[in-house]
Parts: structure tokens; sequence; C-alpha cells
């Protein structure tokens, strides 16, 4: 069992608060907005641990070493209208018995940290109760950052209809969207959208609270923030304008935030929540599945659950959308004849989509063309399984018994089953029918990644079905490569996963793994995101707030100094940062301190690309894209390119004959559409991005419509994104470059020949460490060496061949030089997002990866009156592996 269900507190009596306006002073009184009885008695925070703080716990006064602390504010008691549902369902939550305890701890301290299980009511209650006590009535904004955009846009609904409350009071901002006003007291929005606030105002002036949610999940630009909030909060002190800062935590592991010394002088109080969980029966496998098992184990446990198990809502987490959608597809075959009403029908809208394209494709001949690596497909035996309703699978000899420990209700077999899936990319308003009740008499079945974890609560789920698999990215810190691995979460998350079984009542969590696995093999936690992607971007951010010395920043989890160092190299070579320049009179204190953390400082280039919410290496290109009317085309392109996957993928090829063939025809016509897009001459030369553009173009051309997008394989939800960033990129440039003047045409012309060509030599100077070089088919050698060799490109960073990416329209193609966006790796390296360049332009655009010599026979120097340039012929080699370059004219 996981926790004991804490249902011994009566809440019934409890009401809300009385909602007439009291000003009071809070410097000498207890700095509590006045509560009604019932509130008081409630507080019972002697019962409840805040590890390292300074007041009286009995008396909820004050001490002296806390009035220290203490801000001088006025403490005012905003009313609030809340129905009655609305008060009754907000009293079942753990978190309304603290609510005294709480709102002293903050009034207390500068910075609290709260701890509490999912469910608990930490964001939907914690900033109203701010909101109440007078925290966003005249001195701010009560902030809240979620490090996902669903959280953010659900859950400041949520809040707004909790407190009664519009959309221009309560509302949220994502990266290119939000509803706030100046009307906006409550802000919910994604943790990158304060880290860029913070760029343009440090102090954060706006804000009277920031609350830090899901801070267990470590997300990097949690880590940034909680890092420079380390710094804004004293800042705020001095300045008389204090700035409260909550840190909501999930789980209990926060020793980051209390232990590091560096972050925060003062250990801030913890407050724990106790939790409201049910218990939940773990139940696990006898045996762990095969590799690639697990998915086609889910679906058995699924179907399992459903044909002998009581009622109640069974989420299944797994580790990405294409097993989402596979699993729901499979779930919804299995169950297909029991789908009738009208309600049933948007069930099967994703199906729809499948057999539309079914009927819609022309037939394309394709021999062999495969897009992905095939990878946990559900096997022969269980796709036979098909609509095969019997009770077969009951009796089967199975490895475990945890079935044994549950009682069976047979007649709950007859009940159809509503599949829903859950992922990231989901369009919102998919996202948002898991909220929904299912129709009335099915069981509901969520299929979800990750998300479902700890951000969002979905109703009535009793069961969890948890594969024990999380799908994350890896890069290599030194070459940027980066792969996605399936491997073991850890023990927090699993437990987490359980837990969502025991929200609404005692649950079972069916582990797909078993408990030696669990035991020996799973991470005590997840590792922060920091210590695991490049760390590029941030370098470039806080440079650009001047911290200089990047290796003293605060960091909860500081990233890895080769990443870092990484990082400072691209932004160098990018022109971003500076060389370090040299004390022209050194102490000798300075020198040693230089000379130990030597740093890089930002160029103006660089404080240009750090304006732009995109990648340095984007920034780059939007920074010299004000040439030849290049912008529009460079602001879309980066667009494209910032956005996650503009195009459906298309998925591993299906089992079913039929199906495949449908499968290959589709696959076909996305080739010969992309072959189409890419075009001729210097727009094919442009390749992928050529795709791109034209993708962009042509969907703003048909007004984005679904039906447009649907028909050439674009997902719609990144479409609206690139709009979206594409006029917010198009006003950054017009305020870093006023002169530009660029406005933006959503359908845009096709670019010229010669825009085509210059469009390739800025994407150059952006990727001008993605460059790879055809390598010679050897001539001798085995079959293997050659087939290995055959169409292999040599990237300048790795020693392993890079091949073009099938997906790539310049796949099969012969040239010599090309750039892409990124290598993954999967069953070899793949370059994606592939442009050609032409040798000569290596010297002229990335000069610094560049040795030059003067050739002996080379005709003498000459002056170039247009320029004013002196020329001289030169010869070049380029990179480590020193290509040799052509002779050409340079300065
Ligand atoms: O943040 P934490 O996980 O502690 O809890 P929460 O998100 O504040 O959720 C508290 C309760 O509100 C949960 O029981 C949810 O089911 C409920 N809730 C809801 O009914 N509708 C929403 N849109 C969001 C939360
Ligand atoms: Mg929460």
């Amino acid at each position: 069992a996981v926790q004991n269900p804490d249902d011994a507190k009566n809440n019934d009596n409890k009401s809300d608060r009385t909602e007439d306006i009291e000003c009071k002073s809070s410097a000498n009184k207890t700095p509590l907005p006045s509560v009604s009885p019932t509130k008081t008695k409630v507080n019972n925070s002697n019962e409840h641990s805040a590890i390292g703080e300074k007041h009286d716990k009995t008396t909820g006064k004050v001490t002296e070493a806390a009035k220290e602390k203490a801000p001088v504010r006025s403490v005012i008691n905003v009313p609030v209208n809340r129905t009655s549902e609305i008060q009754e369902s907000r009293l079942k939550l753990p978190i309304l018995g603290e609510e005294q305890h709480v709102m002293e701890t903050i009034s207390e301290h500068p910075v609290v940290i709260l701890c509490g299980a999912t469910g608990s009511g930490k964001t939907t209650q914690v900033p109203q109760f701010l909101y109440e006590a007078g925290y966003a009535h005249d001195v701010g904004m009560i902030g809240i950052t979620e490090p996902r955009r669903v959280a953010a846009i659900s859950m400041s609904k949520r809040v707004g209809t909790e407190l009664n409350l519009s959309t221009r009071e309560v509302s949220y901002q994502i990266r290119y969207e939000g509803n706030t006003t100046p009307d906006t007291k409550l802000k919910f929005m994604t943790d990158g959208v304060l880290l860029k606030e913070v760029q343009k105002d440090f102090l954060l002036s706006k804000y009277s609270v920031i609350i830090i949610d899901e801070a267990h999940e470590r997300s990097i630009y949690t880590d940034i923030l909680i890092g420079l909030l380390s710094r804004i909060v004293p800042l705020r002190h001095k300045k008389g304008s204090p700035l409260k800062l909550v840190i909501m935590s999930a789980t209990l592991r926060v020793e980051d935030f209390t232990e590091n010394s560096r972050l925060f002088k003062i250990k801030p109080p913890v407050i724990e929540i106790e939790s409201r969980q049910f218990p939940v029966t773990m139940h696990f496998n006898k045996h762990t599945p095969q590799e690639n098992a697990y998915l086609n184990e889910a679906y058995r446990k699924v179907c399992k659950i459903h044909r002998s198990l009581p009622e109640g809502g069974i989420l299944v987490f797994v580790t990405g959308q294409q097993e989402v959608n596979t699993l729901c597809r499979k779930i919804r075959e299995t169950f297909k004849s029991k789908l009738s009403d009208t309600k049933n029908k948007a069930v099967k809208e994703d199906d729809k989509e499948s057999s539309q394209m079914k009927t819609k494709i022309p037939r394309v001949q394709l021999d062999d063309y495969s897009v992905l690596p095939e990878d946990d497909e559900l096997s022969e035996q269980d796709g036979a399984h098909g609509n095969n309703q019997s009770d077969e699978e009951l009796s089967e000899p199975d490895d475990d018994d945890t079935f044994d420990d549950v009682s069976r209700e047979p007649g709950d077999s007859q009940n159809p089953i509503y599949v829903l899936p859950l992922y990231s990319m989901l369009p919102t308003h998919k996202q948002a029918k898991v909220f929904e009740a299912p129709p009335a008499g099915h069981r509901l079945v969520v299929v979800a990644t990750n998300v479902a974890e700890t951000s969002l609560t979905i109703p009535n789920i009793k069961y969890v079905v948890d594969t024990g698999k999380v799908k994350t990215k890896f890069y290599d810190k030194v070459t940027g490569v980066s792969s996605f691995k399936i491997t073991w979460t850890s023990k927090a998350s699993a437990n987490q996963r359980a837990g969502r079984a025991g929200r609404t009542g005692p649950g079972h969590c069916y582990r797909l793994y078993s408990s030696a696995v669990f035991n020996d093999e799973f991470e005590l936690f997840s590792s922060p995101e920091i210590t695991r992607r490049p760390v590029d971007d941030l370098l470039l951010l806080m440079k650009d707030l001047n911290i200089d010395k990047v290796v003293n920043f605060p960091f909860p989890s500081p990233p890895d100094r080769l990443a870092l160092k990484a990082a400072e190299k691209l932004l160098l070579s990018l022109g971003a940062l500076e060389p370090p320049a040299k004390p022209q009179k050194p102490t000798r204190k300075s020198q040693r301190a230089e000379m130990d953390n030597p740093s890089a400082r930002i160029s103006p280039l660089g404080r240009a690309m750090a304006c732009f919410p995109v990648a340095p290496r984007y920034g780059k290109m939007l920074s010299l894209g004000h040439q030849h009317n290049l912008l529009p085309y460079v602001i879309a392109l980066v667009a494209a390119l910032s956005v996650q996957e503009l195009f459906v993928e298309i998925g591993e090829p299906p089992i079913d004959e039929t199906e495949k063939q449908a499968w290959k025809n589709r696959v076909g016509k996305m080739v010969m559409l992309k072959k189409t897009w890419a075009g001729q001459g210097q727009s094919a030369l442009l390749g992928d991005l050529m795709v791109l553009l034209k993708a962009v173009g042509a969907c703003e051309y048909a007004g984005c419509s679904t039906d447009f997008c649907f028909q050439h394989g674009i997902r719609h939800k990144a479409m609206i994104e690139i709009r979206k960033l594409r006029s917010q990129l198009t006003n950054a440039v017009n305020s870093v470059l006023p002169a530009a003047n660029v406005i933006m045409d959503p359908k845009m012309a096709p670019p010229s020949e010669l825009q085509a060509k210059l469009l390739r030599q800025i994407i150059l100077t952006g990727l001008s460490d993605h460059i790879a070089r055809k390598l010679q088919e050897p001539s001798t050698g085995t079959n293997e060496e050659k087939k290995k060799l055959k169409m292999a490109y040599q990237s300048i960073h790795l020693e392993e061949p890079v091949y073009i990416h099938p997906n790539s329209v310049l796949y099969k193609q012969n040239h010599e030089y090309v750039v892409f966006q990124d290598i993954t790796e999967t069953s070899k390296l793949y370059m994606r997002g592939v442009s050609v360049i032409e040798a000569e332009w290596l010297p002229v655009f990335v000069p610094h990866g560049c040795t030059f010599s003067k050739p002996l026979d080379s005709p003498p120097p000459r002056y170039d009156s247009s320029s004013g340039n002196v020329l001289a012929h030169m010869t070049s080699t380029f990179g480590v592996r020193c290509w040799e370059i052509p002779a050409v004219e340079l300065e």
C-alpha cells in the first residue's frame, strides 16, 4: 500500500472567509487577514513540521528574527464569491486546513517551500489564498509558473472559475499567447515566459509574489528561475518592495533548494501538506517483459482489468505519442463492437482521420521506404486477438497472479470503453477531454505519457497501468547529437504514477515489471533537466543578464562543465560572445581569478541575438537577415525550425497487409509533396528548409485550415504555433532593428533564386558547426564497409559517419557540403533539416573555422574600388579535418 487515506478530518463545518474588506497594518500584529472562527480553529500548525521555521507555532506570533524579514504591508481581506459547489469541493482538499499556517509562513518568510502530493490542492488553492490575503490587491500581481503549457492554461481557467473571476483577472501567458490584461491579478505562465520577463525587468517589479509550481520536475527554466529569484528576492527587499517566493513541489525531495547555501542564505521553511491519498495496492509483475514487449503487456493488462474488475477509470503510462496512439487504436479495435451511442463517434475521430487518409491518397508504388526504425509494435500474436470478445485471455496461463488480489465482477465486462489519448503535442481541446466525464456507462481509459504524472489530475482513475518506462532525450555534451532512449523511470516518478490511482478512492497500480527490477534498476529520482541538455541558450541569457561568471551562478544543480564549455565555444563561434580581454595592469588577485575562470563577455551581436526567443543559432540568422528583403523568409524559417515537428509523424508500418499498403501510399504522398515543395534550382538546394518555407506559405495561403493541414500531413497545432511565433519574431526584429520595418505577410511569395541562395548563406552562419562533407565511397574493402560508407557524410565533430535522414528531401542525393539542423541517433546517426552549401562560402562566412594560406602561384593582391578593400587569393582548409577549400579572393 502507498499511503493511508486521510478521511479523518471533518471539514464540513468550515465556512468561507468573511466577505468584508478589512485593512490592517500587519507590522506589529499577527499578519493575517481576519478569518472566521472555524477557520482559526483549523490552525493546527503544531502537527505539521515546518523545518527551520522562525516563528512560534503555537501562538502564531512572529518571533523577533522573523519580524526583521517580514515585510511591512497592509493585509487586505479580498472578498470572493465562490459557488457553493466549488466551496464544497475545495473543502475536501487537504491544503484547505493548512491555509492559516501556509499564509503565516509566507507572511513571515521571504521564501517558502511547500510540499504536498499531487492533488492536495497546491496549484489551485495557494494562488487563491494569496489573492484573498490581498497580495494582488494593489501591490502587484501573483505570478505562477508551470513547466507545461497545458497546465498554465487549464489551471488559470480552473482558478478563475473557483474565484468566480473573469479571464481579465485570472489570466495566462504561454509562449505565443495569453489573455492577460491590465487588470490581471493572477497570472499563470510557463517558466520560460517568466524567464523572458526577467530579461526585460530583472526585479520583476510587476509581481508581489512568484509561485514556482512543480519544482520537483526540475525543468531547466524552473531551476534557473529559482537561482535568479534567490538574488531578486533580497534585492527587492532592499528596495522596500518585497517579493515573496513560494516554491511548490509534489515530492519532499527539496534538498537542492534548502541545503544549497549558495542559493538561499537563510534556509527557507518547508511546509509539508499532509496528503489525502487513498491506499493504492501495488501489483508487480513476477517477470519483467522483454525489452520491446511492454506496450503489448500494457494492452493485455487493460483488457484484463476491463473484463474482470469493477468499474473505475484506467490510466496507462507509456513513453511517447506514437505509443499512445498505437495503444489507443488497439484498445478501441478490441472493444469496437461495444461502441454504439452517438457520443462514441467522437471517440473514433482519430480513426476517421486515418481512414480518410486511406481513401484520398493516390496510389504511389513504393518498394522500400522505411521512415522510422521499427520498435514497440504489438506482436503478431496479439494483433490476432482483434475483436475477439471471449474471455480467452482470462483463462490463459499467465506469468503473474496480480488479479488474484482483486475481487471480480464478471458482469462489468459488458460495459463499453471510452479511450482517450493524452500527450503534450495533442491539440489542447483534445487534451481537455480527459477532464470531462466519459459517456454514461463507459469505462474511461486514458493512455498517457508522463504528462499525466503530476501536473494534471484526471478524475476518477482507479487503476494505473505503469510500463515503468520513460522516453528521454539524451544529448552528447560535446557533439550535441541527440537521441531518444527509452529507459526505466525513477522510483519517485513510478510512485507519482501509482498515486494517480488513489485520488478518489482506494485504487490499484499494475506495475509491468518485477519488484526486483524496481528495487535494483530504478534510480531514486530522475536527474534534473539542466544536467541533461545543451545550455547555449541559457548561457546567452545569463550573459545578457550580465552574469559573466556563469560557473558561480547559484544553480540548484549546476550544469555539466563540459556542457557549459561546449555552449561557450558555440557562442564564441557565433560571435555572440567576445573572448575575455586580457587585463591591462592586473592585480595579482584579479589575474589569478581571471586565469582560473576566464569569462567571455557578451558582444553587441549577442545582445541582439538574446532579444529573440529562439535558440542562439537561429538568433544569429535573424540578426543577419536584414539584407535583400530576406527577413520575412528568415523569420518564417526560424519559426518553423523552432517549433517541434511541423509534419505529422507517419509512424511505423502496420502489420496488417491492407493497412500497410495505405501506409505506404501515405508515405509516398508525403515524399511527392515534399519534392514538389522543394522545387528546382536554388530552391531545391535549400532542401528541407525550402520544404518548411513552402509548407508554411502554402498553409497560410489556404487559411491554415485544418483540412489543408490534414491533407498535407501538417500538424495543425504546430502550424498555429509557427504563425504566432512569426508574428512575435517580426515584432522582436522590428524592435531590435527598427530600420528593417518588416511587415508580416503570412502568405509570403516564394523566395527568388537569388534570395534562396542568400538564405543558404544565412543558414550557414547560424549552423556553422553543423557542416558535413560527403565521404568518398571506397573502391576497395569489404562489401559491408562499402555499404556503410555509401551515401555517408563526415561531420565536423564526429568520428562516425553520418547520413541524411530518409525523411529529408535531399535523401539519396549527391551534394558535397551540407548543413543540418540536428543529428539524431536511431539506427544510424541521421542529419535532419538539411540544406546544401558551397565550399567557397566557408572562408567567407565561417572564417574562424578556416586556416588560410596564400598559394605560391596566386595572382598579386588587387584593390577593389567598389568595396575599398584589398583582395588576395587565398586557399584554406576547414575544420579539424582540414577539408581543402578551393582558392577564393578574400579581404
Ligand atoms: O497542485 P496539486 O496537485 O496539489 O492539486 P491541484 O492541481 O490544485 O488540484 C486540486 C484538486 O482540484 C484536484 O482534486 C483536482 O481534481 C481538482 N481540479 C479540478 O477539479 N479541475 C481542474 N481543472 C483542476 C483541478
Ligand atoms: Mg499542481
